[in-house]
């Protein structure tokens, strides 16, 4: 079945959620020299991250995903990246406690600059234009200028994506990562007053690490305490530039997608037939699903049978994104579809892309409790259906922003003015994120108990 594709055939798909470029030998000359630029991402790094999804796909790990709905080229710096890195780490931390397994930690991030939009136009005050599609496209600002594609734009976003993974690299090899560092920010957290309820959860991982301590296992006897490998993620989206920056793995003659260590297929270009699920078929990273209500059994199973024909565990993330009050009539169905077809997926849960809404006071908004409500019912319906809650999958960002309600920090209709900044969807700040992964640890543990009870139950 892999034998007719290329890296080209998608264009003779339907071009859907991509801008038609006017300038057509600006982009040309984008494209070429995109494809004489290094990759992003190396195979090896590729290859392993398919083998510790594989150990997530067999319930021996679980995944945290996270970063921005739209990295920006406005909102770019160097201490927003380290910050979004500390929060995920600490949360990976966290969450590892709690499922008493490794956390695969893969960021939204270095290269998630291209957005499906559910209108091509947006209208202001009578004047229609065409919508931003991220950063990688157009630009934010409503004049006729500024929304025009411009193919320069994916050179911006690979280079801010190259400098992006530089400092993630740095960061997750040179001391910074060190366990103990990460857990005593996690342990000023849980020192502020609102957090008090997790510092007993804390001081049961400050006594783990002490222990280890103790019994002569640190960091510099084992260095993944000191380090952390961390991988990189977006939305395949613009297919001009996944696959001008796509190259052959030497080793194997896979061809990877270069542009990402991991990519998914939006919830709206998600078409069995279409460009993206045919550019994605053939590239070997491993590949996430957007699974929304409108997504049917039948379709699923097509596609994990077009994506993954070897059913190889590791390839494939479900990432299900109902919201809170659609999650627990659509998934059972899901995962009953993946039950029959036998295909290996890893189950994720997005429970922000379902419970988006519009505030009182006019902003796009997400309530930090209907977050929490989907990922509880999310561990619920695979405790009913026997089937593993493989990862988590949260937009957030390490700063102190007020663009989702509620929380610890209790941020208000009325606050969201006050730090909104995203380029597009509504990101859980840094409290908001921690808070989230100390309650997913919660449940986490009650389910590791669970499980290791009704074993112990089974074995006697
Ligand atoms: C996203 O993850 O930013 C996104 C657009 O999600 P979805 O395709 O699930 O709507
Ligand atoms: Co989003």
């Amino acid at each position: 079945m892999k034998g007719e594709w290329t890296k080209s055939g998608w264009r003779n798909k339907p071009r859907i959620q991509m801008p038609d470029y006017p300038d057509q030998d600006k982009l040309d000359k984008v494209q070429n020299q995109l494809a004489v630029s290094p990759p992003l991402v190396f195979a090896g790094e590729v290859r392993q991250l398919r083998r510790q999804l594989a150990q997530v796909c067999e319930g021996k790990a679980f995944l945290l995903q996270g970063g921005d709905c739209a990295e920006s080229f406005q909102e770019y710096d160097a201490n927003s990246i380290r910050d979004t890195f500390k929060v995920l780490l600490q949360m990976a931390v966290v969450l590892t406690f709690g499922a008493k397994c490794p956390v695969v930690k893969i960021g939204r991030m270095a290269g998630q600059f291209a957005k499906p939009r559910s209108s091509p136009v947006e209208t202001i005050g009578g004047v229609e234009l065409p919508s931003y599609r991220g950063d990688m496209i157009n630009d934010i600002a409503f004049t006729p200028e500024s929304r025009i594609p411009d193919p320069d734009r994916m050179l911006q976003a690979y280079s801010q994506s190259a400098a992006t993974l530089n400092l993630l690299r740095a960061f997750s090899h040179g001391g910074y990562a060190d366990i103990k560092r990460v857990h005593n920010w996690t342990l000023e957290y849980t020192e502020r007053n609102e957090a008090e309820k997790y510092h007993q959860l804390a001081s049961r991982i400050t006594d783990a690490l002490e222990f280890m301590e103790a019994a002569g296992v640190n960091a510099e006897k084992l260095t993944s305490l000191k380090q952390v490998d961390f991988y990189t993620s977006h939305e395949a989206l613009l297919l001009e530039y996944e696959e001008t920056l796509s190259r052959e793995d030497s080793l194997t003659g896979d061809i990877i997608a270069g542009s990402g260590h991991f990519i998914w297929i939006g919830d709206r270009t998600r078409q069995p037939d279409g460009a993206h699920v045919e550019f994605c078929r053939g590239v070997h990273n491993p590949l996430g699903i957007k699974c929304g209500p409108s997504i049917s059994p039948d379709d699923l199973k097509i596609l994990l049978e077009k994506l993954n024909p070897q059913n190889e565990p590791g390839r494939i993330t479900l990432i299900a994104r109902f919201g809170n009050t659609k999650v627990a009539d659509y998934l059972p169905h899901l995962i009953q579809a993946v039950k029959e077809a036998g295909a290996k997926v890893i189950w994720s849960c997005d429970p922000m892309h379902g419970n988006t809404e519009k505030s009182s006071s006019g902003y796009k908004t997400r309530r930090f409790e209907n977050v929490l409500g989907e990922v509880r019912q999310f561990f619920e319906v695979h405790q009913e259906e026997g089937t593993i809650p493989g990862g988590v999958h949260f937009e957030m960002t390490g700063k102190d922003v007020t663009e989702c309600t509620g929380g610890l920090s209790a941020v208000t209709d009325e606050d969201l003015a006050n730090r909104y900044h995203t380029a597009c969807d509504p990101r859980l700040n840094s409290s908001q994120a921690l808070e989230l992964a100390f309650l997913v640890a919660e449940e986490l543990a009650t389910r590791v108990s669970k499980n290791s009870s009704q074993n112990s139950v089974q074995a006697a």
